[in-house]
């Protein structure tokens, strides 16, 4: 999955701009700089492939998630319904916010359903934090009629699927605004970094500025701008959004290769009698990031991913991986924090302890994820197929 399957002297010569001027800000200094201006240009590419009206780069999807959720103007004490199945940056994000989230169900699509949201929905329900995950989006149509019907503010945390369409239409700008994410796994990468993407001016505005301690940014004057609101500093450096923007450059090729090895794969693995494939409510939006298959129980997909690590087949097996899943995250079902959040103060909304999820526990005990490589060779990927259909015939054999 990283982007730097990739990675080589594009990358270099950006990041050499960048120390030959010595100005590793992405604001002012202009005297220095030389005309070089990386996280505008990663913005920029970022807005031509995503379609987007406006993009704002920043330290990691994470802080991505974070400027969203604070520039929706969500926060204190209001109800966000969000995904057990993420990775605990969309909860952190809500969290920060002030934010108290309430978990809903998620299916096959591994993205929360529009059933899910409903049925999730209380009075003090404000947004809806939605995670298109594993590179995909989620059901679009469904979604934006149950936010439309219950007036819910929908935001995006689009950290796993830079690259992914929903008919036409690039993932994080559906709701308000969406974050993506640059780190090392992604199919982009800047080492750190990500992209809050929205068409509208105003959130734009808030994003920018509560990235950068609330500075509004007119003039050439570090130190002596106006700060209409409060914010922090979760800027991204030249040197991080010169490597985000070489991979910038080479999204479509990247998105290109891992689709073809995804359409390929799934191919060869519907030669293979009880495995079924994650829904895509638009497949030709897909980004091709990883190849999701169902096995038929959560035993079975246990075996699986046992065996198919055994076999050298790097596998995810999301149910039982420390992050990406509700079960393992004990320090939020315990409130561990540091420091005092909404949460502590107004109580959580759901006992997180005692959640009952059935649906989500279910499709995520018989997921099993394969990540595509950009640089498999078409050998390769013929013998990666056929060590991975022999190993899943003999599991399902036994
Ligand atoms: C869905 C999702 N959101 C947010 C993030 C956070 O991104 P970062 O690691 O850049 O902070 C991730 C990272 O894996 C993610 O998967």
């Amino acid at each position: 999955m990283p982007g730097t399957d990739l990675f080589g002297a594009e990358e270099k010569k950006e990041v050499l701009d960048v120390l030959d001027t010595g100005c590793l800000f992405r604001y002012n200094h202009e005297h220095l700089r030389q005309e070089m201006w990386k996280a505008r240009e990663m913005e920029e590419e970022v807005k031509q492939f995503t379609g987007a009206y406006y993009a704002h780069a920043v330290s990691s999807g994470s802080t991505a998630v974070a400027s969203v959720m604070a520039a929706a103007g969500l926060g204190f004490g209001d109800e966000i319904i969000v995904p057990p199945f993420t990775y605990i940056a969309t909860i952190e994000g809500v969290l920060l916010g002030g934010g108290l989230p309430v978990f809903a169900e998620i299916d096959e699509t591994l993205c929360l359903s529009a059933e899910g949201i409903e049925k999730a929905i209380t009075p003090k329900t404000k947004g809806v934090m939605l995670v298109h995950m594993c590179g995909a989006a989620a059901d679009m149509d469904g979604i934006m009629e149950v936010c439309r019907k219950h007036n819910l503010t929908l935001i995006e945390d689009a950290g796993q699927a830079l690259g992914a369409f929903y008919k036409g239409t690039s993932v994080g700008l559906f709701g308000k605004a969406g974050g993506f994410s640059f780190d090392f796994f992604k199919i982009t990468t800047a080492g750190e970094g990500g992209v809050c993407i929205t068409n509208d001016k105003e959130i734009y505005d808030i994003i920018t500025q509560f990235s950068d301690h609330g500075h509004d940014h007119i003039g050439d004057n570090r130190g002596m701008e106006q700060h209409p609101i409060l914010g922090t500093n979760f800027r991204i450096s030249e040197l991080h959004a010169a490597v985000g923007l070489a991979q910038m450059r080479k999204i479509n090729t990247i998105r290109e290769a891992k689709r073809s090895h995804k359409v390929y794969l799934k191919q060869r693995l519907s030669e293979v009698a009880g495995i079924t494939f994650r829904h895509l409510p638009d497949e030709e939006g897909d980004s091709g990031t990883f190849l999701n298959f169902f096995l038929p129980d959560q035993a079975t997909a246990e075996k699986a991913a046992k065996a198919l690590g055994e076999a050298g087949v790097g596998a995810a097996y999301w149910y039982t991986n420390m992050y990406h899943f509700i079960n393992q995250w004990d320090h939020l079902k315990e409130l561990r924090s540091p420091f005092k959040m909404a949460i502590h103060h107004l109580g959580a909304p759901q006992d997180y302890k005692n959640l009952e999820l059935p649906k989500s526990q279910e499709v995520v005990g018989r997921l099993i994820s394969i990540g595509m490589k950009v640089t498999w060779t078409e050998e390769e990927r013929e013998a990666l197929a056929n060590r991975m259909t022999a190993v899943l015939k003999e599991v399902l054999a036994h």
